[in-house]
Protein backbone atom coordinates (compact mmCIF):
# COMPACT_ATOMS: atom_id res chain seq x y z
CA UNK A 1 0.00 0.00 0.00
CA UNK A 2 1.56 3.33 -0.79
CA UNK A 3 0.20 7.08 -1.59
CA UNK A 4 2.31 9.70 -3.38
CA UNK A 5 1.64 13.08 -5.32
CA UNK A 6 3.20 11.80 -8.86
CA UNK A 7 1.20 13.79 -11.02
CA UNK A 8 3.43 14.37 -14.38
CA UNK A 9 3.52 16.70 -17.41
CA UNK A 10 6.43 15.09 -19.21
CA UNK A 11 7.30 15.45 -22.53
CA UNK A 12 5.22 12.61 -25.39
CA UNK A 13 8.81 12.25 -27.55
CA UNK A 14 10.77 11.35 -24.24
CA UNK A 15 12.02 7.88 -25.23
CA UNK A 16 12.41 7.30 -20.90
CA UNK A 17 8.99 8.10 -20.41
CA UNK A 18 7.66 6.90 -16.45
CA UNK A 19 4.63 8.26 -17.43
CA UNK A 20 1.28 6.70 -15.07
CA UNK A 21 -1.10 8.75 -17.50
CA UNK A 22 0.00 6.63 -20.56
CA UNK A 23 -2.90 3.63 -21.32
CA UNK A 24 -0.39 1.72 -22.68
CA UNK A 25 2.31 2.37 -19.77
CA UNK A 26 -0.78 1.28 -17.36
CA UNK A 27 -1.91 -1.71 -19.56
CA UNK A 28 1.43 -3.02 -19.43
CA UNK A 29 4.55 -1.67 -17.59
CA UNK A 30 6.92 -4.42 -17.45
CA UNK A 31 8.59 -2.89 -20.61
CA UNK A 32 8.74 0.30 -19.64
CA UNK A 33 10.70 -0.74 -16.89
CA UNK A 34 13.26 -2.94 -18.22
CA UNK A 35 14.54 0.31 -20.11
CA UNK A 36 14.15 2.57 -17.35
CA UNK A 37 16.38 0.03 -15.17
CA UNK A 38 18.83 -0.37 -18.34
CA UNK A 39 19.04 3.11 -19.41
CA UNK A 40 18.02 5.42 -16.52
CA UNK A 41 17.91 3.31 -13.72
CA UNK A 42 16.98 6.91 -11.08
CA UNK A 43 15.09 8.38 -13.22
CA UNK A 44 14.29 12.12 -12.65
CA UNK A 45 10.77 13.54 -13.40
CA UNK A 46 9.95 16.79 -14.40
CA UNK A 47 8.58 17.52 -11.16
CA UNK A 48 11.71 15.78 -9.58
CA UNK A 49 10.74 12.85 -8.28
CA UNK A 50 13.23 9.60 -8.44
CA UNK A 51 11.85 6.42 -10.27
CA UNK A 52 14.16 3.88 -9.00
CA UNK A 53 14.01 0.29 -11.02
CA UNK A 54 17.25 -1.88 -9.68
CA UNK A 55 16.63 -4.74 -7.07
CA UNK A 56 19.54 -3.54 -5.13
CA UNK A 57 18.34 0.65 -5.20
CA UNK A 58 14.69 -0.36 -4.07
CA UNK A 59 15.53 -2.67 -1.82
CA UNK A 60 18.20 -0.36 -0.16
CA UNK A 61 16.38 2.50 0.13
CA UNK A 62 13.61 0.49 1.55
CA UNK A 63 15.93 -0.54 4.49
CA UNK A 64 17.36 2.77 4.96
CA UNK A 65 16.93 4.70 7.99
CA UNK A 66 17.49 7.87 5.56
CA UNK A 67 14.72 8.06 4.08
CA UNK A 68 10.83 9.03 5.25
CA UNK A 69 7.58 6.81 5.05
CA UNK A 70 5.63 10.03 5.92
CA UNK A 71 5.73 11.63 2.54
CA UNK A 72 2.88 14.26 3.12
CA UNK A 73 4.82 15.35 6.13
CA UNK A 74 8.32 15.70 5.28
CA UNK A 75 8.21 16.11 1.23
CA UNK A 76 9.32 19.62 0.35
CA UNK A 77 5.90 21.59 -0.78
CA UNK A 78 5.32 22.05 -4.44
CA UNK A 79 2.78 24.39 -5.65
CA UNK A 80 0.11 22.01 -6.87
CA UNK A 81 -3.38 21.83 -5.53
CA UNK A 82 -3.23 17.78 -5.02
CA UNK A 83 -0.23 18.01 -2.94
CA UNK A 84 -1.75 20.65 -1.08
CA UNK A 85 -4.89 19.10 -0.62
CA UNK A 86 -2.55 15.44 0.15
CA UNK A 87 -0.67 17.67 3.11
CA UNK A 88 -3.80 19.13 4.72
CA UNK A 89 -5.84 15.39 4.73
CA UNK A 90 -2.52 14.40 6.67
CA UNK A 91 -2.67 16.49 9.02
CA UNK A 92 -6.29 16.32 9.33
CA UNK A 93 -6.66 12.63 9.73
CA UNK A 94 -4.92 10.02 12.47
CA UNK A 95 -2.39 8.47 10.70
CA UNK A 96 -1.47 5.16 9.81
CA UNK A 97 0.92 2.55 10.79
CA UNK A 98 1.58 2.68 7.22
CA UNK A 99 2.72 6.49 6.72
CA UNK A 100 4.47 7.12 10.07
CA UNK A 101 8.52 6.91 10.79
CA UNK A 102 10.07 5.20 13.71
CA UNK A 103 9.90 5.39 16.76
CA UNK A 104 6.02 6.25 16.21
CA UNK A 105 6.04 3.52 13.83
CA UNK A 106 7.83 1.57 16.10
CA UNK A 107 5.49 1.81 19.03
CA UNK A 108 2.37 1.36 16.95
CA UNK A 109 3.64 -1.85 15.04
CA UNK A 110 4.51 -3.35 18.14
CA UNK A 111 1.17 -2.97 19.43
CA UNK A 112 -0.70 -4.14 16.54
CA UNK A 113 1.39 -7.66 16.08
CA UNK A 114 0.75 -8.19 19.36
CA UNK A 115 -2.44 -9.35 17.76
CA UNK A 116 -1.53 -10.08 14.19
CA UNK A 117 0.81 -13.71 15.10
CA UNK A 118 1.16 -16.24 13.17
CA UNK A 119 -1.24 -18.74 15.44
CA UNK A 120 -4.04 -16.15 14.98
CA UNK A 121 -3.63 -16.28 10.82
CA UNK A 122 -3.24 -20.16 10.69
CA UNK A 123 -6.39 -20.48 12.84
CA UNK A 124 -8.37 -18.60 9.22
CA UNK A 125 -7.09 -21.45 7.28
CA UNK A 126 -10.24 -23.59 7.74
CA UNK A 127 -12.48 -20.96 7.36
CA UNK A 128 -10.94 -20.35 4.08
CA UNK A 129 -11.06 -23.52 3.03
CA UNK A 130 -14.58 -24.14 3.38
CA UNK A 131 -15.17 -20.88 1.67
CA UNK A 132 -13.45 -21.76 -1.36
CA UNK A 133 -14.70 -25.26 -1.62
CA UNK A 134 -18.30 -23.79 -1.28
CA UNK A 135 -17.54 -21.47 -4.15
CA UNK A 136 -16.33 -23.84 -6.21
CA UNK A 137 -19.03 -26.34 -5.64
CA UNK A 138 -21.69 -23.75 -7.43
CA UNK A 139 -19.11 -23.06 -9.78
CA UNK A 140 -18.87 -26.30 -10.73
CA UNK A 141 -22.79 -26.82 -11.49
CA UNK A 142 -22.53 -23.56 -13.99
CA UNK A 143 -19.31 -25.27 -15.43
CA UNK A 144 -18.06 -21.68 -15.54
CA UNK A 145 -17.20 -18.73 -12.78
CA UNK A 146 -15.84 -14.81 -13.00
CA UNK A 147 -13.07 -15.49 -11.13
CA UNK A 148 -12.75 -11.73 -8.99
CA UNK A 149 -16.48 -11.25 -8.16
CA UNK A 150 -16.82 -14.86 -7.21
CA UNK A 151 -13.52 -15.71 -5.59
CA UNK A 152 -10.75 -13.41 -5.41
CA UNK A 153 -12.63 -10.84 -3.73
CA UNK A 154 -14.88 -12.58 -1.49
CA UNK A 155 -12.05 -14.66 -0.05
CA UNK A 156 -9.64 -11.96 1.33
CA UNK A 157 -13.41 -9.85 2.07
CA UNK A 158 -14.44 -12.39 4.57
CA UNK A 159 -10.72 -13.24 5.85
CA UNK A 160 -10.62 -9.45 6.98
CA UNK A 161 -14.53 -9.85 8.33
CA UNK A 162 -12.99 -13.20 10.85
CA UNK A 163 -10.43 -11.27 11.41
CA UNK A 164 -12.17 -8.59 13.12
CA UNK A 165 -14.81 -10.62 13.75
CA UNK A 166 -17.02 -8.05 11.71
CA UNK A 167 -20.79 -8.26 10.66
CA UNK A 168 -21.17 -9.58 7.69
CA UNK A 169 -24.26 -6.67 6.62
CA UNK A 170 -22.74 -3.96 4.24
CA UNK A 171 -20.52 -5.77 1.94
CA UNK A 172 -21.79 -3.91 -1.28
CA UNK A 173 -21.25 -0.69 0.35
CA UNK A 174 -17.50 -1.42 2.26
CA UNK A 175 -16.28 -3.10 -0.64
CA UNK A 176 -17.53 0.43 -2.91
CA UNK A 177 -15.72 2.59 -0.04
CA UNK A 178 -12.60 1.06 0.16
CA UNK A 179 -12.42 0.76 -3.86
CA UNK A 180 -12.61 4.56 -3.52
CA UNK A 181 -10.30 5.08 -0.88
CA UNK A 182 -7.67 3.05 -2.93
CA UNK A 183 -8.26 5.38 -5.89
CA UNK A 184 -6.44 7.86 -4.23
CA UNK A 185 -3.31 6.32 -3.68
CA UNK A 186 -2.90 6.34 -7.87
CA UNK A 187 -0.38 7.92 -9.22
CA UNK A 188 -3.26 10.06 -11.38
CA UNK A 189 -5.42 11.23 -8.61
CA UNK A 190 -7.56 13.98 -9.20
CA UNK A 191 -9.41 16.19 -6.77
CA UNK A 192 -12.44 14.51 -7.16
CA UNK A 193 -10.72 11.30 -6.51
CA UNK A 194 -9.20 12.61 -3.08
CA UNK A 195 -13.05 14.03 -2.27
CA UNK A 196 -14.84 10.78 -3.00
CA UNK A 197 -12.04 8.86 -1.22
CA UNK A 198 -12.64 11.26 1.80
CA UNK A 199 -16.11 10.72 1.74
CA UNK A 200 -15.91 7.02 1.72
CA UNK A 201 -14.03 7.41 4.75
CA UNK A 202 -16.30 9.72 6.62
CA UNK A 203 -18.99 6.74 5.91
CA UNK A 204 -16.42 3.56 6.51
CA UNK A 205 -15.40 5.71 10.05
CA UNK A 206 -19.02 5.20 12.03
CA UNK A 207 -19.93 1.91 11.50
CA UNK A 208 -16.94 0.82 12.29
CA UNK A 209 -16.56 3.25 15.63
CA UNK A 210 -20.07 1.14 15.89
CA UNK A 211 -18.14 -2.08 16.02
CA UNK A 212 -15.45 -1.15 17.97
CA UNK A 213 -17.76 0.14 20.65
CA UNK A 214 -19.65 -2.93 20.89
CA UNK A 215 -16.90 -5.19 20.66
CA UNK A 216 -14.92 -3.29 23.62
CA UNK A 217 -18.15 -4.43 25.94
CA UNK A 218 -18.02 -7.72 24.64
CA UNK A 219 -14.37 -9.12 23.86
CA UNK A 220 -14.04 -12.05 22.05
CA UNK A 221 -10.75 -14.31 21.13
CA UNK A 222 -10.35 -12.45 17.36
CA UNK A 223 -7.99 -9.88 16.07
CA UNK A 224 -10.01 -6.62 17.24
CA UNK A 225 -10.89 -7.78 20.59
CA UNK A 226 -6.70 -8.26 20.81
CA UNK A 227 -6.38 -5.07 19.16
CA UNK A 228 -8.16 -3.50 21.85
CA UNK A 229 -6.43 -5.08 24.63
CA UNK A 230 -3.24 -5.27 23.37
CA UNK A 231 -0.57 -3.24 25.91
CA UNK A 232 3.15 -2.72 25.61
CA UNK A 233 4.38 -1.24 28.87
CA UNK A 234 1.68 0.23 29.84
CA UNK A 235 0.71 1.83 26.18
CA UNK A 236 -2.40 1.02 24.24
CA UNK A 237 -3.90 1.87 20.84
CA UNK A 238 -5.85 5.12 21.37
CA UNK A 239 -9.51 4.60 19.60
CA UNK A 240 -8.18 7.26 16.91
CA UNK A 241 -4.97 5.34 15.92
CA UNK A 242 -7.14 2.31 16.01
CA UNK A 243 -9.74 3.18 14.03
CA UNK A 244 -7.05 3.91 11.58
CA UNK A 245 -5.42 0.82 11.72
CA UNK A 246 -8.86 -0.74 11.29
CA UNK A 247 -9.66 1.28 7.88
CA UNK A 248 -5.91 0.62 6.59
CA UNK A 249 -6.56 -3.53 7.60
CA UNK A 250 -9.70 -3.35 4.76
CA UNK A 251 -7.91 -0.91 2.16
CA UNK A 252 -4.12 -3.42 2.55
CA UNK A 253 -6.22 -6.58 3.15
CA UNK A 254 -8.29 -7.24 0.42
CA UNK A 255 -7.58 -4.75 -2.03
CA UNK A 256 -4.27 -6.01 -2.58
CA UNK A 257 -5.18 -10.06 -2.28
CA UNK A 258 -7.69 -10.14 -4.78
CA UNK A 259 -4.93 -8.84 -6.95
CA UNK A 260 -2.98 -11.51 -6.10
CA UNK A 261 -5.42 -14.30 -6.82
CA UNK A 262 -6.75 -12.48 -10.47
CA UNK A 263 -3.15 -11.97 -11.08
CA UNK A 264 -1.85 -15.29 -10.48
CA UNK A 265 -4.42 -17.27 -12.04
CA UNK A 266 -3.68 -15.39 -15.10
CA UNK A 267 -0.11 -15.81 -14.84
CA UNK A 268 -0.64 -19.69 -14.58
CA UNK A 269 -3.56 -19.48 -17.42
CA UNK A 270 -0.82 -18.06 -19.57
CA UNK A 271 1.68 -20.88 -18.70
CA UNK A 272 -0.28 -23.46 -19.15
CA UNK A 273 2.60 -26.18 -17.96
CA UNK A 274 3.65 -24.29 -14.82
CA UNK A 275 -0.45 -24.91 -13.87
CA UNK A 276 -0.05 -28.37 -14.58
CA UNK A 277 2.94 -28.55 -12.25
CA UNK A 278 1.89 -27.15 -9.65
CA UNK A 279 -1.45 -29.12 -10.09
CA UNK A 280 0.61 -32.28 -10.08
CA UNK A 281 2.58 -31.57 -7.15
CA UNK A 282 1.59 -30.77 -3.39
CA UNK A 283 5.48 -30.02 -2.60
CA UNK A 284 4.89 -26.06 -4.48
CA UNK A 285 2.23 -25.47 -2.80
CA UNK A 286 4.60 -23.91 -0.38
CA UNK A 287 6.45 -21.90 -2.64
CA UNK A 288 4.60 -21.04 -5.64
CA UNK A 289 2.68 -17.89 -4.61
CA UNK A 290 6.06 -16.49 -3.93
CA UNK A 291 6.82 -16.62 -7.84
CA UNK A 292 3.35 -15.54 -8.41
CA UNK A 293 3.94 -12.16 -6.23
CA UNK A 294 7.23 -12.02 -7.95
CA UNK A 295 6.16 -12.38 -11.41
CA UNK A 296 3.39 -9.86 -11.44
CA UNK A 297 2.36 -8.72 -7.85
CA UNK A 298 -0.56 -6.49 -6.49
CA UNK A 299 1.55 -3.21 -5.63
CA UNK A 300 3.71 -1.97 -8.21
CA UNK A 301 5.10 0.94 -5.97
CA UNK A 302 5.66 2.69 -2.88
CA UNK A 303 7.48 6.17 -2.16
CA UNK A 304 9.51 7.15 -0.18
CA UNK A 305 11.41 10.51 1.19
CA UNK A 306 15.06 11.42 0.92
CA UNK A 307 15.55 12.91 4.54
CA UNK A 308 19.62 13.20 4.02
CA UNK A 309 21.37 13.85 0.60
CA UNK A 310 21.28 10.36 -0.94
CA UNK A 311 22.96 8.89 -4.48
CA UNK A 312 21.53 6.45 -6.78
CA UNK A 313 24.06 4.79 -10.00
CA UNK A 314 27.68 5.44 -11.65
CA UNK A 315 29.08 7.63 -14.05
CA UNK A 316 26.82 9.12 -16.41
CA UNK A 317 23.77 7.18 -14.53
CA UNK A 318 24.57 8.91 -11.56
CA UNK A 319 21.97 10.70 -9.53
CA UNK A 320 22.08 12.89 -6.81
CA UNK A 321 18.77 13.10 -4.14
CA UNK A 322 18.31 15.89 -1.99
CA UNK A 323 16.80 15.73 0.87
CA UNK A 324 12.67 16.78 0.54
CA UNK A 325 12.83 14.91 -2.59
CA UNK A 326 10.25 11.56 -3.33
CA UNK A 327 11.75 8.48 -4.76
CA UNK A 328 9.35 6.16 -6.29
CA UNK A 329 10.68 1.99 -4.87
CA UNK A 330 9.20 0.66 -8.37
CA UNK A 331 8.35 -3.25 -6.59
CA UNK A 332 7.47 -4.54 -9.95
CA UNK A 333 10.42 -3.79 -11.89
CA UNK A 334 12.59 -4.96 -9.18
CA UNK A 335 10.96 -8.22 -9.03
CA UNK A 336 11.87 -8.30 -12.82
CA UNK A 337 15.94 -7.62 -12.19
CA UNK A 338 17.81 -9.61 -14.22
CA UNK A 339 20.78 -9.00 -11.79
CA UNK A 340 18.72 -11.12 -9.46
CA UNK A 341 16.17 -13.53 -10.69
CA UNK A 342 17.72 -15.61 -14.10
CA UNK A 343 14.99 -14.86 -16.89
CA UNK A 344 13.05 -12.80 -14.82
CA UNK A 345 9.89 -12.62 -17.29
CA UNK A 346 9.42 -16.08 -17.06
CA UNK A 347 7.18 -17.70 -14.63
CA UNK A 348 8.88 -20.06 -12.53
CA UNK A 349 7.42 -21.76 -9.42
CA UNK A 350 9.70 -22.88 -7.47
CA UNK A 351 12.53 -20.72 -8.83
CA UNK A 352 15.32 -21.26 -5.85
CA UNK A 353 15.14 -17.23 -4.91
CA UNK A 354 11.61 -16.51 -5.81
CA UNK A 355 11.03 -15.44 -1.91
CA UNK A 356 13.88 -12.33 -2.83
CA UNK A 357 10.93 -10.67 -4.18
CA UNK A 358 10.11 -7.29 -2.85
CA UNK A 359 6.61 -7.39 -3.16
CA UNK A 360 5.85 -7.24 0.42
CA UNK A 361 8.11 -4.09 0.78
CA UNK A 362 11.05 -4.40 3.08
CA UNK A 363 12.48 -2.82 6.50
CA UNK A 364 10.28 -1.88 8.65
CA UNK A 365 7.10 -1.26 6.79
CA UNK A 366 7.56 -5.05 5.65
CA UNK A 367 3.65 -6.28 4.96
CA UNK A 368 2.19 -6.93 8.19
CA UNK A 369 -0.49 -9.67 6.25
CA UNK A 370 2.14 -11.33 4.49
CA UNK A 371 1.79 -14.71 5.47
CA UNK A 372 -2.39 -14.48 5.87
CA UNK A 373 -1.72 -13.50 2.33
CA UNK A 374 0.35 -15.96 0.88
CA UNK A 375 -2.28 -18.67 2.71
CA UNK A 376 -5.55 -17.15 1.82
CA UNK A 377 -3.82 -17.07 -2.58
CA UNK A 378 -2.36 -20.59 -2.07
CA UNK A 379 -5.72 -21.73 -1.11
CA UNK A 380 -7.26 -20.26 -3.58
CA UNK A 381 -5.48 -20.93 -6.12
CA UNK A 382 -4.56 -24.79 -5.27
CA UNK A 383 -7.93 -25.72 -4.51
CA UNK A 384 -9.14 -24.24 -7.81
CA UNK A 385 -6.78 -25.74 -10.54
CA UNK A 386 -6.97 -29.53 -8.68
CA UNK A 387 -10.37 -29.21 -8.49
CA UNK A 388 -11.27 -28.99 -12.09
CA UNK A 389 -9.14 -30.66 -14.89
CA UNK A 390 -9.71 -28.28 -16.98
CA UNK A 391 -9.78 -24.12 -16.41
CA UNK A 392 -9.86 -22.20 -19.47
CA UNK A 393 -9.78 -18.20 -20.11
CA UNK A 394 -13.83 -17.71 -21.85
CA UNK A 395 -12.84 -14.23 -22.70
CA UNK A 396 -9.67 -11.80 -22.54
CA UNK A 397 -9.83 -10.44 -19.11
CA UNK A 398 -9.95 -6.83 -18.65
CA UNK A 399 -8.21 -4.30 -15.66
CA UNK A 400 -8.59 -2.32 -13.53
CA UNK A 401 -7.18 1.21 -14.61
CA UNK A 402 -5.11 1.32 -11.55
CA UNK A 403 -1.53 1.13 -11.34
CA UNK A 404 0.05 1.29 -7.44
CA UNK A 405 -2.68 -1.41 -6.61
CA UNK A 406 -2.97 -3.02 -10.66
CA UNK A 407 -5.00 -6.17 -11.15
CA UNK A 408 -7.63 -7.97 -13.11
CA UNK A 409 -11.20 -6.42 -13.18
CA UNK A 410 -13.14 -9.38 -15.00
CA UNK A 411 -12.17 -13.02 -15.83
CA UNK A 412 -14.67 -15.17 -17.12
CA UNK A 413 -13.52 -19.25 -16.79
CA UNK A 414 -14.73 -22.49 -18.14
CA UNK A 415 -14.74 -25.50 -15.87
CA UNK A 416 -14.56 -28.93 -16.54
C1 LIG B 1 -1.00 -9.93 -1.85
C2 LIG B 1 -1.43 -9.19 -0.89
C3 LIG B 1 -0.67 -8.03 -0.31
C4 LIG B 1 0.34 -7.28 -0.84
C5 LIG B 1 0.99 -7.41 -2.23
C6 LIG B 1 0.71 -6.31 0.16
C7 LIG B 1 1.71 -5.37 0.00
C8 LIG B 1 2.14 -4.52 0.98
C9 LIG B 1 3.24 -3.60 0.83
C10 LIG B 1 4.08 -3.43 -0.43
C11 LIG B 1 3.38 -2.93 2.01
C12 LIG B 1 4.44 -1.89 2.35
C13 LIG B 1 4.17 -0.57 1.68
C14 LIG B 1 5.29 0.40 1.94
O1 LIG B 1 6.34 0.04 2.51
O2 LIG B 1 5.16 1.55 1.55
C15 LIG B 1 2.35 -3.43 2.91
C16 LIG B 1 2.15 -2.98 4.19
C17 LIG B 1 1.11 -3.40 4.96
N1 LIG B 1 0.22 -4.41 4.68
FE1 LIG B 1 0.14 -5.53 3.03
N2 LIG B 1 -0.08 -6.48 1.26
C18 LIG B 1 -0.93 -7.54 1.02
C19 LIG B 1 -1.86 -8.07 1.88
C20 LIG B 1 -2.08 -7.62 3.13
C21 LIG B 1 -3.04 -8.19 4.06
C22 LIG B 1 -3.89 -9.43 3.78
C23 LIG B 1 -3.01 -7.41 5.18
C24 LIG B 1 -3.78 -7.52 6.44
C25 LIG B 1 -4.72 -8.35 6.73
C26 LIG B 1 -2.02 -6.37 4.97
C27 LIG B 1 -1.70 -5.39 5.88
C28 LIG B 1 -0.65 -4.51 5.75
C29 LIG B 1 -0.31 -3.52 6.76
C30 LIG B 1 -1.01 -3.31 8.09
C31 LIG B 1 0.80 -2.83 6.26
C32 LIG B 1 1.55 -1.69 6.95
C33 LIG B 1 2.73 -2.24 7.71
C34 LIG B 1 3.58 -1.16 8.32
O3 LIG B 1 3.54 -0.01 7.87
O4 LIG B 1 4.32 -1.48 9.26
N3 LIG B 1 -1.49 -6.53 3.72
N4 LIG B 1 1.62 -4.39 2.25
Amino acid sequence: MTDSALVTDQPADDPLLYNPFDPVFRADPYPFYDRLRQDSPAYVTPIGLTVITRYDDVSRTLRSNDFSRDVDANATPREDPIFERRRERRNGGAKTILNLDPPDHTRLRRLVSKAFTPSAMEALRTGIERQVDAVLDAAAERGSMELVDELAFPVPFQVISDLLALPQDRTDEIREWSQLITASLEPTSTLETLDASDRAVAQLLPYLVEVVEARRRNLGDDVLSGLLVAEEAGDRLSTEELLAFVVLLYVAGHETTVNLIGNGMLALLRHPGELERWRNDPSLDAVAVDELLRYDGPVQHTVRVAMTPVRYGEGDQRVEVSPGSSVLCVLGAANHDPSVFDDPHVLRLGRPNANRHLAFAAGVHYCLGASLARMEATVAISRLIRRFDTVQLLSEPTFRDRLTIRGVEQMHLSLR
